[in-house]
């Protein structure tokens, strides 16, 4: 079994994605870390998975959080919550707080989690980091400005950060994951052609075969319509 014995932190744990994965990591023997703001749904994760509530838009919170992880042995840190926010900012109804709330969730969690977890990972020789991403990263659709903004800053800084993993000699798999339209409550009501979270799986397939970019199921179609043409991919993701 890929991930026996490995101890990996996964956020956003309590449902859609990050649930798919934190089962499909406890099936397969891992020691599962399963983060999410603390709630019923997080509650209800099977016995053996550890639960570990945490508002990632709390910088105290995540400071806490990372001070408690100093000296255990980490294998893998997911970086999977993400919220998205509706907004229009062209009738004058984008607010503040949904922006900073987005953001801190999206981009500044991954990013403290990463200034924080990185040494803990170091001493787990063939760790990894993972952030999500998504094809929004690649060109934005139009109802959804910040998110969109937030993952091409996610996908930049995971690039940047694997390059000084890489460049320190670390033994830190910095991972991409390219995440695929699923149904979850992220999009309900929202796009066509959703498949299951499980599809997430994707996901540890690429991190067990050692990618530094996971593609999952049609954004491997999506990456290849982006090389050949920007404009057309941005044409399909507009909305
Ligand atoms: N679904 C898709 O089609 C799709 C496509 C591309 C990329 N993605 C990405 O995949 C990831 C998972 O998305 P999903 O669709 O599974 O979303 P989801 O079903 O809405 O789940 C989001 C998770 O994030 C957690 N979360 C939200 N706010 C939080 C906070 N302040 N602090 C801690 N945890 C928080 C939620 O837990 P609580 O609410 O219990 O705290 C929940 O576990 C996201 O990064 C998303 O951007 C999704």
């Amino acid at each position: 079994m890929r991930f026996d014995g490995k101890r990996i932190l996964i956020t956003g744990a309590s449902r859609g994605i990050g649930r798919a994965l934190a089962l499909q990591l406890a099936a397969e023997g891992a020691e599962v870390l399963a983060l999410a703001r603390g709630s019923k749904a997080l509650d209800d994760l099977p016995e053996g998975i550890e639960r570990l509530a945490c508002d990632l838009t709390d910088s105290r919170a995540r400071t806490a959080l990372i001070a408690g992880l100093q000296g255990q042995r980490l294998d893998g840190v997911i970086n999977n919550a993400g919220i998205q926010i509706t907004a229009d900012f062209a009738n004058g109804t984008a607010d503040a707080q949904d922006i900073e709330q987005e953001l801190a969730v999206n981009l500044t969690a991954p990013m403290h989690l990463a200034a924080g977890l990185l040494p803990v990972l170091a001493c787990s020789p063939g760790s990894f980091l993972v952030n999500v991403t998504s094809g929004l990263a690649l060109a934005p659709k139009r109802q959804a400005p910040v998110y969109c903004a937030s993952k091409a800053g996610l996908r930049s800084f995971t690039r940047a950060l694997r390059y000084q993993a890489e460049d320190a000699g670390l033994r830190v798999r910095i991972i991409d994951c390219v995440m695929v339209l699923a149904a979850t409550q992220m999009t309900a009501g929202r796009g066509r052609g959703k498949i299951s979270p499980n599809a997430a799986a994707a996901l540890l397939d690429g991190a067990a075969a050692g990618k530094s970019e996971i593609w999952v199921g049609q954004m491997k179609l999506l990456r290849l319509i982006h090389r050949l043409s920007p404009a057309l991919a941005a044409r399909i993701l507009r909305g």
